[in-house]
């Protein structure tokens, strides 16, 4: 039980957006059903290799390319107002370009956007969620200043297609994930391994990209459709693992730039990248002898052309970190060793069912208080948050449950005490489904699913219910209710 007397009520402001969230290929399956194009993950996960859990892929995943109906079951169980769902870039343009579009996957995303909004319900859609159509890696991905265009041609189809129903864009999903294991670590598809070099330009051009697509959209959809664009940016909170060093504190700030200024200052505040970043890898580049820094610059024009590119905020909170400061070995470019830091969990958190997932629920409400004070006040949506339980899960999940409404609590403080402008809340995720190198063994569904039921069984955690309890009424449980 929580007792807080800071807090007045326990009500969500009106109009508070309750949703879910789910990603293409960690739900969808069908992977080569109806002239759908390869994607960098199913050409990852065909490879084998042992990278992902039991070299398991998303071929199949919760089948949601044919069992939407089921879907829509739980978000109408849950009462959600919005769902948060990703286009899957090759089942609608199988090489990536307008050149060949694939009707069957048109028809497959109108019927989820239709069935949403005959409901009453809002859809918020991510045009990439990790998986770049294979044609467009094999060009050189995010690495190629080409993918600039070939991106916002890709949005200014989807916009001109759905953008009659869909109010709420993401252009990207998590730019640092996918630049850092996408490019970095190699970890994650397309599984490149350039420490220091790749995740820098994958970044860049991932910036761009969504900049050239924020404006296509005002320029030839805004008028008309109304809508919003904004980036679905990833970050832990961090604090000094030792509060009385210097070191660390300054380490901490490098840290929040690498992680979070990296996408959020040059698209919110003023086109170009953290001074700390741009200090830290010309120095190391230097040292390295590299002709010029590691981190590329953006022109003039490009400059302009970024800042301001996003219509509200996107945070996806999972976890925090103390930091401490780290000097690395000169000689190896890496990101890590560019930021000299090390990331620490504080051994008194609890660790949900996948390792990286330390339990910090009040770490959300500092991180909601930074993104207000360093990016102008946006009006936030938390697009991603969630715990995970390892496989088999049970369905009384009180711990889970326990995250989720400390979460909303922290949030609900943010709201009321901290002034901070957030405007709805999605849980990851709706389904328990393909949790990229960690295969099926990690599940973050509210609902569970049966991957081995021929049917895909969806079944209600204990998570489900009291998170629609939470939607339709609106309010948190207070802490007598929660003694009765
Ligand atoms: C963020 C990613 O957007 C999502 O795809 C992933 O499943 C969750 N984090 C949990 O790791």
């Amino acid at each position: 039980m929580t007792s807080d007397t800071q807090l007045h009520s326990y009500a969500f402001p009106k109009g508070f957006a309750w949703g879910a969230a789910t990603a293409a290929y960690q739900i969808e399956g069908g992977w080569d059903a109806d002239g759908k194009g390869p994607n960098v993950w199913d050409t990852f996960t065909h490879q084998g290799g042992d990278r992902v859990f039991k070299n398991q892929t998303g071929d199949v995943a919760c089948g949601s390319y044919t069992l939407w109906e089921e879907d829509l079951k739980c978000i109408k169980q849950l009462g959600l107002t919005h769902y948060r769902f990703s286009l899957s870039w090759s089942r609608l343009l199988p090489d990536g370009t307008t050149g060949f579009i694939n009707q069957k996957g048109i028809d497959y995303y109108n019927k989820v956007i239709d069935d949403l909004i005959a409901n009453g319900i809002m859809p918020m859609v991510t045009l990439y969620h990790f998986d770049m159509p294979q044609a467009v890696e094999d060009q050189g991905g995010w690495r190629s200043e080409k993918v600039v265009a070939i991106f916002d041609k890709y949005a200014e189809f989807c916009f001109g297609t759905f953008g009659n129903r869909v109010k709420l864009w993401i252009t990207i999903n998590e730019p640092f994930i996918v630049a850092t294991y996408g490019y970095e670590k190699g970890l994650f598809a397309p599984g490149i391994k350039e420490p220091g070099i790749g995740a820098y330009q994958a970044a860049h051009n991932m910036i761009k990209a969504h900049a050239k697509a924020w404006h296509t959209y005002h320029s030839q959809f805004k008028e008309k459709q109304c809508g919003f664009v904004s980036i679905a940016l990833n970050s832990d909170w961090a604090e000094p693992l030792d509060p009385t060093s210097v070191a660390d504190e300054k380490a901490t700030e490098r840290h929040l730039a690498f992680i979070f200024g990296w996408f959020a200052k040059p698209i919110f505040i003023d086109g170009d990248y953290p001074a700390l970043m741009k200090s830290q890898i010309a120095a190391k580049s230097k040292a390295q002898g590299f002709p010029s820094s590691r981190l590329p610059e953006f022109k003039e024009e490009e400059t302009k052309m970024i800042m301001g590119t996003a219509d509200f905020f996107c945070l996806n909170y999972y976890t925090s970190r103390k930091i401490k400061h780290k000097a690395y070995a000169q000689d190896e470019p890496s990101l890590k060793a560019d930021e000299e830091v090390e990331e620490v969990m504080d051994p008194s958190w609890p660790i949900s069912g996948i390792e990286w997932l330390a339990v910090v629920p009040w770490g959300i409400r500092k991180l909601l208080k930074y993104i207000k004070d360093t990016c102008n006040d946006p009006i936030i949506y938390i697009t991603e948050n969630g715990f995970a339980q390892s496989d088999p899960a049970p369905l009384e999940d009180t711990l889970r449950w326990e995250y989720f409404r400390q979460t909303l609590l922290e949030i609900l403080k943010g709201i009321c005490l901290d002034k901070v402008n957030i405007k709805g809340y999605f849980a990851w995720s709706l389904l328990d489904n393909f949790e990229w190198i960690e295969g099926y063994s990690k599940r973050f569904g509210l609902f569970h699913v049966d991957f081995d039921s021929p049917d895909l069984l969806r079944t209600p955690y204990t998570s489900a219910s009291e998170y629609a309890k939470v939607v339709t009424s609106n309010r948190l449980p207070e802490p007598d209710e929660m003694q009765r």
